[in-house]
């Protein structure tokens, strides 16, 4: 494991040097999501790739970026699912973006995660890692990966990230949201979701919801590269992750770039949302 953190941190090195410096021009390819991919997802790709072929006890890698998993070693023991870099069309307004990491023992199954880990690319570099049931947060101060303390969430938080087109929300839905902000909870939503869900854990707590809608049933966020990582988080923070009725990290991926409607917060708020998701 401590081969594979090192990796990562070294691609993450790697891939805030690609953003100072880099065309974020877009490319000609759209991703296995439809979404048309930048240069600089298709680098950041490339580079984490890279890392993790020199890591015997990575077996297979998939990425959002890639529409197939990729064997690495035979005989290795872990599965790792990456979004490069998640929200990259804010990487042009200048807006922080990630990279998320989901560490399997075996297979891309929830329950079979064991490690999950993202970077912030905002005014600093920081990295979470989650394993053993603690979440470590870590700073870049030239050039190394400093610790800075644990993360956790506390009971109840203030903070408020709505995901999704409005005008496609479950009117249950949207009459929930109204209601945590009638109670005095702030919006806080840039669109990266990195950068938002970290705020949410470094604040204390709140509730990130990408709900399934109209337009999309399913959600938006891939399960494996996107939802399970933070799920993992969030749980060994003293939260929960759910979508809507059932905790995320049970369901089942029938295909690597499934989706699923999520619910990131502290105990308080997703309470909340299990009990209106149950009644509707
Ligand atoms: O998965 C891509 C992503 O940019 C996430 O980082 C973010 O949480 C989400 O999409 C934002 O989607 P929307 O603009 O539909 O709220």
């Amino acid at each position: 494991m401590k081969q594979i953190l090192e990796a990562i941190e070294r691609s993450a090195i790697r891939i805030k040097h690609a953003i100072d410096v880099k065309d974020i021009g877009y490319s000609q390819e759209q991703n296995s999501s439809g979404e048309t991919q930048l240069q600089l997802d298709i680098q950041s790709d490339l580079i984490i790739e890279e890392e993790l072929s020199h890591v015997k006890s990575v077996h297979t890698i998939a990425s959002e970026e890639k529409e197939l998993p990729m064997l690495l070693s035979e005989t290795g023991q872990y599965f790792i699912a990456f979004d490069p870099l998640d929200g990259s069309s804010l990487v042009d307004v200048n807006l922080s973006v990630g990279s998320i990491f989901g560490i399997y023992d075996g297979e891309f199954v929830g329950s079979k995660l064991i490690a999950s880990c993202y970077v912030v690319y905002g005014p600093r570099v920081e990295l979470v890692f989650a394993y053993n049931g603690k979440v470590k947060l870590y700073l870049l101060q030239e050039g190394e990966f400093e610790y800075v303390k644990e993360i956790h969430l506390n009971e109840k938080g203030k903070i408020m990230a709505p995901g999704g087109t409005q005008q496609f929300w479950a009117p249950y839905h949207k009459a929930m949201i109204d209601s945590f902000f009638t109670t005095g909870y702030r919006l806080r939503y840039s669109g990266g979701m990195v950068p938002d869900l970290h705020q949410i854990l470094l604040k204390g707590g709140g509730l990130f919801s990408y709900p399934g809608a109209t337009d999309k049933p399913e959600g938006k966020l891939r399960q494996l590269f996107e939802v399970f990582p933070f799920a993992m988080i969030f749980e060994m923070a003293g939260g929960k992750a759910i979508d809507g009725k059932i905790r995320v990290l049970d369901k089942v991926t029938a295909h690597v770039h499934d989706t699923t409607p999520c619910f990131f917060g502290s105990k308080h708020e997703i309470s909340v949302v299990a009990d209106v998701y149950g009644r509707n």
